[in-house]
C-alpha cells in the first residue's frame, strides 16, 4: 500500500520500559491501544532509547524491564497477530531519521517545549544537561514521522511532544518535498499507468481540482494504489499530483488524545510509580486485596457511625472506573447515610479489580513462562516495523539526494 493511502489507517504509539505496569497505565493508556488495534494498522513500540535520556547511568534493568512491559502489554490484550509490537533500538531507522532532522530543527524548538525545563527542574538529582535529552523529542518526532502514521495515541503530557513532529514534517516537506521537475515526473508517471487508466486518472484529478470532487479523489487513489506495476516513487508522485503539486513526504500525524479517567492510587494522589502507591497489572491477588482494604479514605470518615463524602474518597474515583451505575449509587448513598461501612463499600470493588488483574495474569503466565515466545513476538514485529520504516527512509534519502535514484 502507498504511504499516502495507508496513513489513514496508521496509529503509533510508544511507552518507556520503566518495569512493570500499573493499573494506571492500563486505564491511561493499554487499554486503549487494545481497542484501537481492531481499528487501525497499529505500530507499538518500546522507547528503550528514550529510557536512556533520563537513565543513561544506570542501564542494567533496561533488558528486564522491556521484557516485563512487553509482556504487561501482551496481558493487557495486545494482540500481536494484529498490531505490530516492537523494540525502538532493534529498528535503527529511528536513529537515522532522528539524525537527518536533526540537520533542519532549530535548536530554539527543542528548547521551549515545556516538557524539557520541567523535567530538568524535577529531576534536579540528575544531570539532564545532555545532547540526548535536549534531543527528546526529536527522537519522538523521528519514532513517529518514520511510520507516516494518522493518529498518535497519548494523553496530555505527550500533546507538546506531537505538535514539535508536526512543525518538523513541515520544515521537512518545505525543505524537501518539492522535487525538481515533480510536475514532468508525475505527468510520465500517468503514462505508465496505461492508456486508458491514466486518461481515467487525468479525468479524475480535473474533477477534483476544478470542482472539489472528493469522490473523484477517493476514486483517483484507489485507481493508484491498485496498480502493482509503477514504482514506489511514481505512485507517490501520482498520489500527491492529485492534490497538488508535490508530495508531502512525512505527512503530520494528529493527536488522538486518550479519556483517561483519574485513576487514584492507594495514597489518593494520582497512581504512580514515583509515589509508590500502585497496584500492579500482575500483582498478586491477596497482595491488592490487602492494599485495597488500607486504601485511604475520605478522611473526615473517622468512625463507622460518621457519615462521609464520596466526592472527597479516591475509593469512590476508583467505583467510577470499575463500577456500574448501580453501584456506584449505592456506594455513595451508603456513604453519605452511614449506611455501609468503608469496607462494605470497598468489597465489590476489590472483586471488580482482583478479577481484572487475574484475567491480566493468566494471559500474561504463558509469556512469563515462555520468555521465547515474547522474542519471537518481537522479532516478527521489528521485521514489520523495518519493512514500512525503510520506505519512509528510502523517500527521505532520496528527496535529499543521500542516494542515488
Ligand atoms: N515520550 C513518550 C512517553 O514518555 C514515549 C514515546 C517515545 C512516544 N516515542 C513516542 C509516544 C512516539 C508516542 C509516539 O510516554
Ligand atoms: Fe469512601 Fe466508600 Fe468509605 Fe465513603 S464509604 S468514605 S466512598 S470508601
Amino acid at each position: 500500500m502507498s504511504a499516502a493511502a495507508s496513513q489513514a489507517q496508521r496509529v503509533l504509539s510508544g511507552m518507556r520500559p520503566t518495569g512493570q505496569l500499573h493499573l494506571g497505565n492500563y486505564h491511561g493508556a493499554l487499554r486503549n491501544w487494545v481497542d484501537l488495534q481492531y481499528k487501525y494498522s497499529c505500530y507499538f513500540f518500546v522507547a528503550d532509547w528514550h529510557a536512556l535520556t533520563t537513565g543513561y547511568e544506570d542501564t542494567s534493568k533496561l533488558p528486564e524491564y522491556v521484557h516485563q512491559m512487553v509482556i504487561d502489554w501482551l496481558a493487557a490484550g495486545l494482540n500481536p497477530g494484529v498490531a505490530t509490537i516492537f523494540v525502538q533500538s532493534q529498528v535503527p531507522e529511528h536513529a537515522e531519521l532522528h539524525l537527518l532532522l536533526s540537520m533542519i530543527t532549530p535548536l530554539s524548538w527543542l528548547e521551549r517545549v515545556p516538557t524539557y525545563k520541567d523535567q530538568q527542574a524535577q529531576l534536579a538529582e540528575k544531570d539532564l544537561a545532555t545532547y540526548g535529552f535536549l534531543g527528546y523529542p526529536l527522537l519522538q518526532s523521528a519514532d513517529i514521522l518514520l511510520y507516516r502514521p494518522a493518529w498518535i495515541p497519548v494523553g496530555e503530557d505527550q500533546v507538546a511532544h506531537v505538535e514539535i513532529s508536526r512543525e518538523v514534517a513541515r520544515r521537512f516537506n518545505h525543505l524537501y518535498g518539492r522535487e525538481p521537475e515533480f510536475e514532468a515526473k508525475a505527468e510520465r508517471a500517468i503514462t505508465e499507468l496505461g492508456g486508458r487508466q491514466g486518461a481515467l486518472y487525468r479525468q479524475l484529478r480535473r474533477k477534483y481540482q476544478e470542482a472539489g470532487d472528493t469522490a473523484a479523489l477517493e476514486q483517483a487513489r484507489a485507481l493508484v494504489t491498485a496498480d502493482t506495476r509503477i514504482t514506489v516513487a511514481d505512485r507517490e508522485r501520482l498520489l500527491g499530483y492529485l492534490e497538488g503539486q508535490s508530495v508531502a513526504i512525512l505527512p503530520e500525524p494528529q493527536v488522538l488524545l486518550t479519556p483517561t479517567p483519574r485513576l487514584p492510587g492507594l495514597d489518593g494522589r494520582k497512581m504512580s510509580k514515583s509515589y509508590g502507591n500502585t497496584i500492579g497489572m500482575r500483582e498478586d491477588p491477596d497482595a491488592v486485596a490487602r492494599k485495597l482494604k488500607a486504601m485511604q479514605t475520605d478522611p473526615a470518615r473517622v468512625r463507622r457511625t460518621d457519615p462521609g463524602d464520596p466526592d472527597k474518597c479516591p475509593v469512590f474515583d476508583l467505583h467510577k472506573v470499575y463500577s456500574d451505575e448501580a453501584t456506584c449509587g449505592w456506594a455513595a448513598q451508603g456513604c453519605r447515610t452511614a449506611g455501609i461501612g468503608c469496607l462494605d463499600c470497598k468489597k465489590p470493588l476489590i472483586e471488580r479489580i482482583v478479577a481484572e488483574i487475574g484475567e491480566m495474569r493468566r494471559r500474561g503466565q504463558e509469556y512469563e513462562e515462555n520468555p521465547q515466545l515474547v522474542r519471537n513476538i518481537l522479532a516478527e514485529g521489528v521485521e514489520r516495523a523495518r519493512e514500512t520504516a525503510r520506505e519512509t527512509l528510502d523517500d527521505v534519502r532520496r528527496a535529499m539526494h543521500l542516494r542515488a535514484d
